[in-house]
Order: structure tokens, then sequence, then C-alpha cells
């Protein structure tokens, strides 16, 4: 197949990959899809899809392993259970209204086998169609005080006309998990690759992490199908962008915002007690009740 360099500045299609095995939560993800835990009220794929909406995606597939068909179910219309709590006139009924509210259309592939998340955007080539798309890892939830991170990314996209993934500073004795970005400035907070590298062994000075969000163009399969396995015997979606990257333009965005990695023990305590003081519902409870409890234990 020929990939051929679009010039379109538009990105309106995205793909979430939701297609792992969740075993850094085991046994809360023995049946249930880590991207269904909620944070509060809301599943994780929800923040997900809403941030990929709100960014101005009109559709967006979600990879899925055999097994974790509640995201699908989860993105079906309900009417049942709708009806049901329409007629006990049960305000709650506007809270599972069919998502995205006609804004865009969800679609579904599968991943059959876990080979690596570079494996898990191959299975987006059709849905693609040779165009740029964006990419959301599905137990990533990203806050910013401005536009949505997906949306920030498609606007360098828009104006530089190269892959762009969202980037993070990362602790040196943490960079082992992930993929790690060395890069020269460009302007403000924006660099361009000189290499990547995934879940590096070596200790690294001040590393810039991708950080679960990217914007790719239709290059980055014929990179992909190319690949040896890599990191943890997978196929590595660092790896195609490391040789993406000596082709052709590779940018970074050393975003301001915050991460929630929801796919880990601890940060999916932290995530929930954070947006939980946030929350309209429970926010003002929780603080008391925090505060309490930290000044008994202190
Ligand atoms: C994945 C990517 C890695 C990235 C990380 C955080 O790793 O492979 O490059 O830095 O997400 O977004 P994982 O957390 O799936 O091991």
């Amino acid at each position: 197949m020929h990939y051929k360099q679009t010039d379109s500045p538009r990105i309106t299609k995205a793909v979430i990959p939701a297609a792992g095995k969740g075993t850094r939560l085991l046994p809360a993800t023995k049946a249930q899809p880590k991207e269904m835990l909620p944070v509060v009220d809301k599943p994780v794929i929800q923040y997900v899809v809403e941030e990929a909406v709100a960014s101005g995606i009109r559709d967006i597939l979600i990879i899925i392993a055999p097994g974790k068909e509640t995201l699908q179910r989860h993105f079906a219309p309900e009417s049942r259970f709708k009806q049901f709590l329409q007629e006990k006139s049960n305000s709650r009924s506007r809270l599972i209204a069919h998502l995205p509210a006609g804004k865009a259309r969800i679609h579904f592939a599968y991943q059959n086998y876990p080979r690596g998340l570079g494996d898990a955007i191959r299975c987006a080539e059709e849905f693609v169609a040779n165009e740029p798309f964006a990419v959301l890892l599905g137990d990533t939830i990203i806050t910013t005080h401005r536009l949505p991170l997906t949306r920030q990314l498609m606007d360098i996209y828009a104006e530089y006309h190269s892959p762009v993934a969202a980037l993070e500073k990362v602790l040196p004795a943490l960079a082992h998990r992930y993929g790690i970005f060395r890069g020269e400035k460009i302007t403000g907070n924006l660099f361009q690759a000189v290499s990547l590298e995934e879940k590096p062994r070596q200790h690294i000075r001040s590393p810039m992490a991708v950080a679960g969000r990217y914007i790719l163009t239709p290059d980055i399969f014929h990179y992909l199908k190319n690949l040896r396995k890599g990191v943890n015997h997978e196929i590595q979606l660092t790896d195609a962008l490391r040789f993406q990257a000596a082709s052709r333009r590779l940018l970074g965005l050393l975003f301001e915002g915050t991460r929630y990695d929801v796919g880990n023990r601890l940060d999916f305590l932290k995530t929930n007690i954070l947006f939980g003081m946030e929350h309209p519902e429970t926010g003002k409870e929780l603080r008391k009740w925090l505060s309490n409890l930290t000044r008994r234990k202190t």
C-alpha cells in the first residue's frame, strides 16, 4: 500500500486503544475492563471519549479485545433503562443519554491477541483511511487548564503538518516505565524529536516521556508493519515513531496539565480522590472528611 503524505490540516478521527489486559489492577479487572472502572461516577473511557469530542473529533474507533464488550454496551443507546428511569421521573435518566450525543460516532475494532500498543494501532488502518488521526490511550485521563490536550495537538498539526506527541517530564528513576523522547526545542514548549526509546534501562537525566496523546500520520502504518517486537516482546508504537522521526519531522509538546494513568492501583485511588474533591455532589463532604482524617492521623 502506498502511504501518501496528506496535507489536510483537518483531523476528524481518533483511535482509542483499550485492548490491554489490565493485569496491574487484578483482581478488579478479571471480568471488568480497566477502562470501565469508575472515576467517581463515570468510567475512565468516558472521560477519554469526552476529551476527543470536546476537541472536535467526529469519528472515534475504540480498539478492544475479546471479552471487553462492556465497552461497546456502555456506548450503545440504552432505551429500556432510560424508559424505566423516566417512568419513575428519575432525573438521572439524563446521565445515560446516548453518548456522545450525536456529536461523534463511535466504532469498535478487535485486537485479537495482545501484541502491544503498536499492534493495536495497526488495527485502525482501515478506519484511518490515509488521514492524520488522534490517538488517546483509553486508560489515561488528562486535564488541562485551557483547551483539551488533543485539541492542542490538533492545532499544532494544523500549523506544522507533522505528527506530534504529548510529553511530560518524569523523574529519571521512573524513565524505565515510559517511552522517552529526546528532542531539540523549536519554540516554547514544542520540541522536535531526535530519538525515542521505549522503557529505557539506563538512567536518563531530566527525561521527557510520551504521555498518552498523539497525532499520527498514516505513514506510521508503514513503520508499524516493518517492526520487530520490542520491549516486553511487544510491537511498540514508540519504536515506529523512532523510525518515522529519522525520515520526517516528529514533534513533541511538553503540555501543561496533569496525566492520570488509571491503570495502576495507586494512581487509580489518587485520581478518584482528586476528582471526588472537585465533583459538585461529593466535593464539599469529601474535602471535610479528608481533612478530619488527616488531622486524626497526625
Ligand atoms: C505506554 C507507551 C509509552 C508511554 C506510556 C504513557 O506505555 O508505550 O511510550 O510513555 O504509555 O503514556 P504503557 O503505560 O502502556 O506501558
